[in-house]
Order: structure tokens, then C-alpha cells, then sequence
């Protein structure tokens, strides 16, 4: 997987400012598509054409933003606050590296140490090395945002990496468009923007794209861990996770079955995924126009939402041969 989309997972790419990871990625496909599109919000939009005789339109969605901090003020002495770009628990972050999109680098500080849950960001800030205001302003901004740094390696199958959620699903699409050479169905392959702050992109762009069916590739919770909580029914190695519900959507059931039935026919190994919390670009594209069937495939996750999450690629490449097999099957709806 790094070998082969490693700038996927390292771009930078805030939620509503995608540009490097977009531009990254419209430049690796240039040419292996028929048709790519920027919309106004920022999702890139690539078409493969399908030739089948009873193709519909089938869109593949995952999102390019990534969760991370926005200088809200800069101090007298040049330390910066900020605030979280999408959902970001404060007590993850102490003493994370951080990377502006102008590159200039920094590290997390607390202003005294504190109970793990007590730790708010109104408590952080970003220490850039600068000594005063002035200094800071030469290199940063109000308004400019970060991620964090992220060193992603593979090892025992797995991969750890910062914002696998969700440069995995975009890693996965760009496998989809070089494995399927001449899909059934014409393939919209949709990388959207400002999933993390509300499906804003996927919202507008099933909205032009109009699908007769919309799957999501993102990550869920794997509940795997020692003692870990219950948040999900998913775990690593049980193949690709298809998801019947989440605080976002309730899939429809003929899309549950049909998914079942091609992992059954195709011995995909699967699991059927329940999560308590969160949602994804499958929630926008449901409620699009007069509705659209909706679903989709995850990735379980562990540490979803801190600086370093991890997956198990046996479940990824179960996911892409899944998308593999819808992108070339009459649907049954
Ligand atoms: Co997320
Ligand atoms: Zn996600």
C-alpha cells in the first residue's frame, strides 16, 4: 500500500483545503480516467466509463480531508491557539508534532499537566519557536491550518499511519481505478472534501454526479483492543466490514444483501458492521434529490481519530475486491 500510494497518506489536506491532496491525486490519474472534475467545494470528480448493457451510475466516494487545527490567536510571546478542524479529542494531541500548510512546523503544548480527560484546547497551544508576536507573524497566520506529522509504516500486514481515516478509502479508490480496466457500470470515483465537518462535499457532488447507487469507503472503529469499550462489531482480519447502520444511515436492506450475497459468491471474506457513533459520506448521498441507495464498505480502525491509526490491509484488500465486483454486477434494484 505505501509503496505504491505512500503520498496519499502523507499529503497535507485540512477539511476545506484539500488543494495538495487533490492536486496529488488528479495528477496520478491523469490519463487512467475519462473525464476528472473539481467541483466548486472541492471534490475531485473522475468518471470511468463503463460498457455494459444495462449499466447504471455507480459512485465510490472517500474523503481527502483530513482532521486537524486552525490558529484562532496569536500570543504576545508567539505561541498560537488554535482550534480542532473535526472532531479532535484534546487530551491525543499533547505533544503532537504539527505541519502548516506552509510547512513551517510546531509541536503541541499544555499549559500545566492535567488529568487525561480534563485536558481542553483552550488549554494547548502550537509552539512554533518563534519569541514573540512579530516573529510569528512572519511565519504563520490567523486562519492557517495543520495536520499532524505522520511517519506511516507497514508491519505484520498492518498499517499504522496518521489519517488513514480516510486516505485509506482514497488509497483504495485509486486501486479500483488501476485494477478495473473496463467496468460494467460507469464508475464515478468521487474523492470529497469537508467530510470531517458535516459530508459537506459529498453532499454537493452526488448531488451533480446523481448515482443510481453511492458506497462510501471509510474507516470504523475495530473493537479489538484489550478491555476496549464496545463501539462497533468490527474487528481486524474478518474481512471487508458492510455497514447496516450508524448515527448517519440506515442502510437499505436490499444493499445489505446484495453486498452479502457477492462476498458469499466471490468467498470475500466480510463482516456486517454496526456502529454506535459517527457517520459518513454515505448519510449525504442517501439524502440527495429524491434519494439515492446508499452504503457503506469500512475499513475497522483502531485509534480512529488521534495521530496514529492502524488497519489490517488483509480487510483492505477484501474491500477492494467487494468494490471490485459491484463495479462489474448488474444491480439487482
Ligand atoms: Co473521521
Ligand atoms: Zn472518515
Amino acid at each position: 500500500m505505501l509503496k505504491k500510494y505512500g503520498f496519499v497518506f502523507t499529503e497535507f489536506g485540512t477539511s476545506g483545503r484539500e488543494d495538495k491532496i487533490r492536486e496529488s491525486i488528479a495528477k496520478y490519474l491523469k490519463g487512467k480516467v475519462d473525464k476528472i472534475d473539481v467541483d466548486v467545494n472541492g471534490s475531485l470528480i473522475c468518471l470511468k466509463k463503463g460498457n455494459g448493457k444495462n449499466k447504471k451510475k455507480l459512485m465510490f466516494a472517500a474523503h481527502m480531508d483530513a482532521i486537524g487545527f486552525i490558529i484562532t490567536h496569536i500570543d504576545k510571546n508567539g505561541f498560537l491557539r488554535f482550534s480542532a478542524v473535526g472532531y479532535q479529542p484534546s487530551y491525543r494531541i499533547v505533544s503532537k508534532q504539527v505541519i502548516f500548510e506552509n510547512q513551517v512546523r510546531g509541536v503541541i503544548g499544555i499549559e500545566k499537566d492535567e488529568d487525561f480527560k480534563s485536558i481542553t484546547e483552550k488549554k494547548l497551544f502550537i509552539d512554533i519557536g518563534a519569541n514573540s508576536k512579530d516573529e510569528a507573524e512572519k511565519m504563520v497566520e490567523i486562519g492557517m491550518t495543520a495536520i499532524m506529522v505522520n511517519n506511516p509504516f507497514e508491519q505484520n500486514n498492518k498499517l499504522f499511519s496518521s489519517y488513514l481515516d480516510d486516505r485509506i478509502g482514497c488509497a483504495i479508490l485509486l486501486e479500483l481505478i488501476d485494477n478495473i480496466k473496463e467496468p460494467y457500470h460507469d464508475v464515478y470515483y468521487v474523492f470529497t472534501s469537508q467530510e470531517e465537518v458535516g459530508v459537506r462535499g459529498a453532499k454537493t457532488s452526488s448531488y451533480s454526479v446523481e448515482p443510481d447507487l453511492g458506497i462510501a469507503l471509510d474507516v470504523t472503529v475495530a473493537s479489538d483492543t484489550p478491555e476496549v469499550e464496545f463501539a462497533s462489531s468490527t474487528s481486524f482480519g474478518k474481512g471487508a466490514a458492510i455497514k447496516v447502520m450508524d448515527r448517519g444511515i440506515i442502510v437499505a436492506k436490499k444493499l445489505v444483501d446484495f453486498l452479502v450475497q457477492l462476498c458469499e459468491k466471490n468467498k470475500i471474506p466480510y463482516q456486517k458492521e454496526i456502529l454506535t457513533m459517527g457517520a459518513t459520506d454515505a448519510m449525504a448521498i442517501q439524502q440527495t434529490k429524491g434519494g439515492i441507495i446508499a452504503g457503506t464498505i469500512s475499513i475497522p480502525t483502531r485509534y480512529v481519530h488521534s495521530a496514529n491509526e492502524v488497519c489490517d490491509l488483509g480487510d483492505v484488500e477484501s474491500s477492494v475486491k467487494l468494490c471490485g465486483k459491484i463495479a462489474e454486477t448488474e444491480f439487482p434494484f
